[in-house]
């Protein structure tokens, strides 16, 4: 099933859809062979620093053989895509999904470069994801700009964007202070619109909130602080312990946290 569908059947059955940023060859086993134990779908995302990190190439080659070998259901998708030129390198070298996001810009400005993103997209079928409203990032400020409705129906309606990324009180990152998810905002949102609405910094988040979150529209939940911190705190950790200098003995390690964090994201997320 292309994502675009499977995307729309959550929006309708209630469910989501675990999106996993992975870095390198480690974390991206971690989360197939969790996603394989599990016998869950699962989407791999990349962002522009992890795609700069690797090389166009490598990054996508990489993951789809991956997913091939692993024998996972798995879409690749691009996340926060906001250099237009690569968003269309992504598109034609064969992603399942992009975002396109121009959040940061005024209102008829994201409508322009979204729009213009789903033309692009248009006749490779696949998934694209846009976001209205500001989800604060790591380390930067935290004003927080909820989605409206109104907005977000006007929006889908004039881009034709598949997915809605929406600011409903999550952050990129780990949180200072508990989050607080504007469940009554999802469910409100999710009424007037017919994309699929997916919840960005999920890291940190609840599992309860999660949980609320999806039954009241959220199709896909991006999770990617998480495994980061857990591969890296237990690389740290091993560094301190071992001068063991075969990295493919040291690694796996660390991989096998990421393996368990990933493993209990989709015990919360599949919930229903
Ligand atoms: P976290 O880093 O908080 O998990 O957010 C991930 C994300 O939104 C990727 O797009
Ligand atoms: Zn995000
Ligand atoms: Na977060």
């Amino acid at each position: 099933m292309r994502l675009k569908q499977k995307l729309t059947y959550n929006k309708e059955n209630g469910k989501a859809l675990l999106a996993t940023n992975f870095y390198n060859f480690e974390t991206l086993s971690a989360v197939l062979t969790a996603a394989k134990q599990s016998e869950s779908e699962i989407i791999l995302q990349l962002s522009e620093s992890s795609i700069k990190y690797m090389g166009l190439k490598v990054a996508k080659s990489l993951a789809k053989a991956a997913i091939e070998q692993f024998g996972v259901k798995a879409w690749l998708h691009l996340d926060h895509g906001q250099d237009v030129t690569l968003v269309k390198q992504c598109i034609d070298v064969g992603f399942d999904s992009v975002m396109i996001d121009a959040s940061e810009k005024p209102f008829g400005e994201n409508v322009k470069i979204s729009h213009d993103i789903v033309k692009y997209a248009e006749s490779f079928d696949i998934n694209v994801e846009a976001e209205l409203g500001y989800i604060s990032k790591l380390g930067q400020d935290q004003k927080m700009i909820y989605t409206q409705p109104d907005e977000a129906k006007e929006f889908v309606e004039s881009t034709g964007v598949n997915a809605l990324a929406i600011a409903v009180g999550s952050a990129h990152g780990f949180y200072k202070e508990a989050p607080k998810l504007q469940i009554d905002l999802i469910e409100q949102i999710n009424k007037v619109t017919p994309a699929a609405l997916v919840l960005h910094g999920s890291s940190g988040i609840p599992d309860e909130q999660l949980q609320a979150a999806i039954q009241q529209g959220i199709t896909k939940i991006n999770l990617a602080t998480e495994i980061k911190n857990i591969f890296m705190k237990s690389l740290q950790h091993e560094f301190k312990n071992t001068d063991n200098i075969d990295l493919r003995e040291v690694f796996p390690k660390a991989t096998a946290q990421a393996i368990d964090l990933v493993s209990a994201k989709l015990r919360v997320i599949n919930f229903n």
